[in-house]
């Protein structure tokens, strides 16, 4: 089990601080870019770059496809601030020090968190390249006691036991099927829960058809954490998983998931990704 490692409020606000002077204006918006994913970051214009290897006591990102930085300035008239590169716990961070930058984020006013992510596809009926809102989460690692809010609680992020069951705004989540029939997107647009394990490792055979057992539709290594901290500071939560591959659920597949994999589809889909968050910012009441 990993240890109780929640991060003082003085450290947040300390990073927080840095950045805030330096914004043209307050984000009342927040994006964070999955794996493969960094091109929404490209996407600011007018744009201030917070690299976080100069942001103090800030965790750096080390993956592949995660370059590393807060990019602020206007993404569909909205003023919006964006990690481009998430922390992931199979970095080697703890929950607390992985989701540091969602409370950074909520102490630069945002009020609205978008998070997207690449995901396994569980559901047989998916296909790779499909957009899946996600409707709820199963935050595996919680099962064993490795949550990101644990340890002492501070009132000022919010209460300490939080509801995070509706975690994903209904309304988000209408306005972005609305959207996707109007772009003419709705054949690779489908809704399902996202489940998170620790990773780095992808899933076993049995470990898919498990968690499809347990009613996720898709899989990945990041993103319920994010949710968790952002629920408890009484964010709104919009989520995205771009399918980049099928999970493999049967025993004598030659299939493997891969990250060159991952990487690749998140290319081939990236524009009409683009477009779809780039709408959905646009027509969000934020
Ligand atoms: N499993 C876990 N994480 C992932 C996957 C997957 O199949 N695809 C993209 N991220």
């Amino acid at each position: 089990m990993e240890a109780c490692e929640s991060i003082p409020y003085e450290k947040v606000e300390c990073i927080a601080n840095v950045i805030k002077p330096k914004l043209k204006a307050m984000p009342k918006l927040g994006v964070i870019c999955g794996s493969g994913l960094g091109g929404l970051a490209d996407m600011v214009t007018d744009k201030v770059c917070f690299p976080y290897s100069e942001l103090p006591d800030f965790p750096v990102s080390t993956v592949a496809g995660h370059k590393g930085q807060f990019v602020a300035g206007h993404i569909g008239g909205k003023y919006v601030i964006v990690m481009q590169g998430r922390l992931h716990a199979y970095e080697g961070y703890s929950m607390a020090k992985a989701t540091v930058p969602v409370r950074v984020m909520k102490l630069l006013g945002v009020e609205t968190l978008i998070v997207t992510n690449a995901a396994g596809g569980l559901n047989q009926s998916y296909n790779v390249g499909d957009f899946m809102i996600i409707k709820d989460q199963i935050n595996f690692p919680g099962f064993v006691g490795i949550n990101p809010l644990k340890g002492p609680n501070d009132e000022r992020f919010g209460p300490r036991f939080p509801s995070v069951s509706k975690a994903y705004n209904l309304e988000y989540r209408k306005l972005a099927r609305q959207i996707a029939e109007e772009l003419g997107y709705s054949q690779y647009l489908r809704e399902g829960v996202y489940c998170s394990l620790g990773g780095p490792t992808y899933e076993t055979v049995t470990e898919c058809l498990f968690l499809r057992n347990a009613g996720a539709d898709a899989v990945g290594m990041s993103t319920c954490p994010e949710v968790i901290v952002a629920a408890h500071a009484s964010m709104k939560v919009f989520g995205l998983s771009l399918i980049t591959n099928k999970s493999v659920m049967e025993y004598d597949s030659e299939k493997a998931a891969n990250h060159e994999e991952v990487l690749e589809t998140g290319k081939k889909q990236a524009c009409l990704l683009l477009k779809f968050i780039s709408t959905i910012i646009t027509k969000m009441n934020v």
